[in-house]
Protein backbone atom coordinates (compact mmCIF):
# COMPACT_ATOMS: atom_id res chain seq x y z
CA UNK A 1 0.00 0.00 0.00
CA UNK A 2 1.25 3.41 -0.83
CA UNK A 3 -0.15 6.77 0.47
CA UNK A 4 -1.24 9.51 -1.90
CA UNK A 5 1.63 11.68 -1.17
CA UNK A 6 4.39 8.22 -1.80
CA UNK A 7 2.13 7.88 -5.08
CA UNK A 8 3.08 11.12 -6.19
CA UNK A 9 6.69 11.33 -5.39
CA UNK A 10 7.51 7.71 -6.69
CA UNK A 11 5.74 8.80 -10.37
CA UNK A 12 7.65 12.51 -10.32
CA UNK A 13 10.59 10.34 -9.96
CA UNK A 14 9.54 7.90 -13.23
CA UNK A 15 9.16 10.95 -15.13
CA UNK A 16 12.63 11.86 -14.39
CA UNK A 17 14.00 8.48 -15.26
CA UNK A 18 12.49 9.38 -18.55
CA UNK A 19 13.91 12.25 -18.83
CA UNK A 20 17.69 10.62 -17.72
CA UNK A 21 17.16 8.18 -20.70
CA UNK A 22 16.39 10.71 -23.23
CA UNK A 23 19.33 13.24 -21.99
CA UNK A 24 21.19 10.39 -22.80
CA UNK A 25 19.94 9.54 -25.95
CA UNK A 26 20.73 12.63 -27.34
CA UNK A 27 24.21 12.97 -25.97
CA UNK A 28 24.71 9.66 -27.91
CA UNK A 29 23.21 10.48 -31.35
CA UNK A 30 25.38 14.20 -30.55
CA UNK A 31 28.98 11.70 -30.00
CA UNK A 32 27.63 9.76 -33.08
CA UNK A 33 27.54 12.98 -35.61
CA UNK A 34 30.73 14.02 -34.22
CA UNK A 35 32.43 10.51 -35.63
CA UNK A 36 32.84 9.24 -31.56
CA UNK A 37 31.44 5.66 -31.87
CA UNK A 38 32.67 4.54 -28.48
CA UNK A 39 30.76 7.66 -26.90
CA UNK A 40 28.12 6.66 -28.39
CA UNK A 41 27.82 3.26 -27.74
CA UNK A 42 28.37 4.63 -23.94
CA UNK A 43 25.54 6.97 -23.65
CA UNK A 44 23.61 4.73 -25.62
CA UNK A 45 23.89 2.03 -22.92
CA UNK A 46 23.31 4.59 -20.55
CA UNK A 47 20.10 5.10 -22.26
CA UNK A 48 19.40 1.57 -22.15
CA UNK A 49 19.77 1.51 -18.31
CA UNK A 50 17.57 4.98 -17.38
CA UNK A 51 14.47 2.38 -19.47
CA UNK A 52 15.53 -0.07 -16.75
CA UNK A 53 15.22 2.14 -14.09
CA UNK A 54 12.15 4.02 -15.35
CA UNK A 55 10.50 0.35 -15.88
CA UNK A 56 11.88 -0.21 -12.00
CA UNK A 57 9.50 2.42 -10.66
CA UNK A 58 6.64 1.55 -13.68
CA UNK A 59 6.59 -1.98 -12.19
CA UNK A 60 6.88 -1.19 -8.59
CA UNK A 61 4.14 1.54 -8.90
CA UNK A 62 1.47 -0.85 -10.33
CA UNK A 63 2.81 -4.01 -8.15
CA UNK A 64 1.77 -1.47 -4.96
CA UNK A 65 -2.19 -1.10 -6.71
CA UNK A 66 -1.35 2.06 -7.89
CA UNK A 67 -0.90 3.43 -11.77
CA UNK A 68 1.68 5.77 -13.38
CA UNK A 69 1.34 8.96 -14.57
CA UNK A 70 3.39 9.91 -17.35
CA UNK A 71 4.06 14.14 -17.60
CA UNK A 72 5.66 16.09 -20.20
CA UNK A 73 8.97 16.04 -20.45
CA UNK A 74 11.37 19.28 -20.68
CA UNK A 75 13.09 18.59 -24.45
CA UNK A 76 16.68 17.54 -23.05
CA UNK A 77 20.11 19.54 -24.82
CA UNK A 78 20.66 18.13 -28.12
CA UNK A 79 24.27 19.98 -28.92
CA UNK A 80 27.37 19.92 -26.39
CA UNK A 81 30.65 22.08 -26.51
CA UNK A 82 32.96 18.56 -25.97
CA UNK A 83 33.62 15.50 -24.60
CA UNK A 84 34.41 16.36 -21.20
CA UNK A 85 31.39 18.78 -20.40
CA UNK A 86 29.00 15.95 -21.69
CA UNK A 87 30.50 13.39 -19.01
CA UNK A 88 30.37 16.94 -16.49
CA UNK A 89 26.92 16.96 -17.19
CA UNK A 90 26.56 13.40 -16.70
CA UNK A 91 27.91 13.77 -13.51
CA UNK A 92 25.74 16.87 -12.72
CA UNK A 93 22.82 15.04 -13.42
CA UNK A 94 23.03 12.11 -11.80
CA UNK A 95 24.08 14.21 -8.67
CA UNK A 96 20.77 15.38 -8.64
CA UNK A 97 19.05 11.85 -8.92
CA UNK A 98 20.92 11.00 -6.18
CA UNK A 99 19.14 13.56 -4.11
CA UNK A 100 15.72 13.05 -5.62
CA UNK A 101 16.67 9.21 -4.95
CA UNK A 102 17.71 10.42 -1.16
CA UNK A 103 14.66 12.80 -0.96
CA UNK A 104 12.26 9.47 -1.81
CA UNK A 105 14.13 7.72 0.27
CA UNK A 106 14.06 10.18 3.82
CA UNK A 107 10.21 10.42 2.63
CA UNK A 108 9.91 6.33 2.63
CA UNK A 109 11.60 6.70 6.58
CA UNK A 110 9.09 9.34 7.42
CA UNK A 111 5.95 7.40 6.62
CA UNK A 112 7.71 4.17 7.77
CA UNK A 113 6.89 2.02 4.38
CA UNK A 114 9.00 -0.48 4.76
CA UNK A 115 8.49 -1.78 0.98
CA UNK A 116 9.51 1.17 -0.37
CA UNK A 117 12.43 1.88 1.55
CA UNK A 118 13.62 -1.54 -0.06
CA UNK A 119 12.49 -0.66 -3.19
CA UNK A 120 15.17 2.35 -2.99
CA UNK A 121 17.65 0.24 -1.67
CA UNK A 122 18.97 -0.82 -5.52
CA UNK A 123 18.76 3.11 -6.55
CA UNK A 124 21.02 3.75 -3.68
CA UNK A 125 23.90 1.62 -4.52
CA UNK A 126 23.52 2.16 -7.91
CA UNK A 127 23.79 5.89 -7.73
CA UNK A 128 27.04 5.11 -6.59
CA UNK A 129 28.34 3.24 -9.34
CA UNK A 130 27.15 5.58 -11.34
CA UNK A 131 28.44 8.80 -9.97
CA UNK A 132 31.71 6.69 -9.18
CA UNK A 133 31.98 5.95 -13.28
CA UNK A 134 31.46 9.36 -14.55
CA UNK A 135 34.17 10.54 -12.23
CA UNK A 136 36.74 8.30 -13.60
CA UNK A 137 35.95 9.00 -16.91
CA UNK A 138 36.00 12.97 -16.26
CA UNK A 139 39.83 12.45 -14.79
CA UNK A 140 40.83 10.88 -17.21
CA UNK A 141 39.23 13.23 -20.03
CA UNK A 142 41.32 16.11 -17.86
CA UNK A 143 44.58 14.60 -18.11
CA UNK A 144 43.94 14.15 -22.07
CA UNK A 145 43.44 17.74 -22.65
CA UNK A 146 42.81 18.28 -26.24
CA UNK A 147 45.00 15.63 -27.56
CA UNK A 148 43.47 13.98 -30.74
CA UNK A 149 45.00 10.81 -30.00
CA UNK A 150 44.40 10.50 -26.31
CA UNK A 151 40.24 11.18 -27.58
CA UNK A 152 40.15 8.21 -29.70
CA UNK A 153 42.23 6.09 -27.37
CA UNK A 154 39.65 6.84 -24.57
CA UNK A 155 36.64 6.70 -27.10
CA UNK A 156 38.15 3.41 -27.93
CA UNK A 157 37.57 2.42 -24.04
CA UNK A 158 34.15 3.77 -24.19
CA UNK A 159 33.36 1.73 -27.28
CA UNK A 160 33.62 -1.54 -24.97
CA UNK A 161 31.41 -0.64 -22.66
CA UNK A 162 28.36 -3.24 -22.69
CA UNK A 163 24.61 -3.33 -21.52
CA UNK A 164 23.72 -5.89 -19.01
CA UNK A 165 20.42 -6.88 -20.38
CA UNK A 166 17.26 -6.30 -17.71
CA UNK A 167 16.74 -10.15 -16.79
CA UNK A 168 20.01 -10.78 -15.92
CA UNK A 169 20.35 -7.10 -13.70
CA UNK A 170 19.58 -6.91 -9.91
CA UNK A 171 15.79 -7.03 -9.55
FE1 LIG B 1 18.45 6.50 -13.23
FE2 LIG B 1 21.26 7.45 -13.91
O1 LIG B 1 19.98 7.24 -12.64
Amino acid sequence: MLSKEMTAALNKQLNTELYSAHLYLSMSSYASSIGLKGAANWFMIQYQEEMVHFMKFYTYINSQGEHVALGPLDAPPNEFPSLLEMFEETLKHEMFITRCINELTERAVKEKDHATQIFLQWFITEQVEEEENDREIIGKLKLIGDNGYGILMIDNELGARVFTPPAAAAA
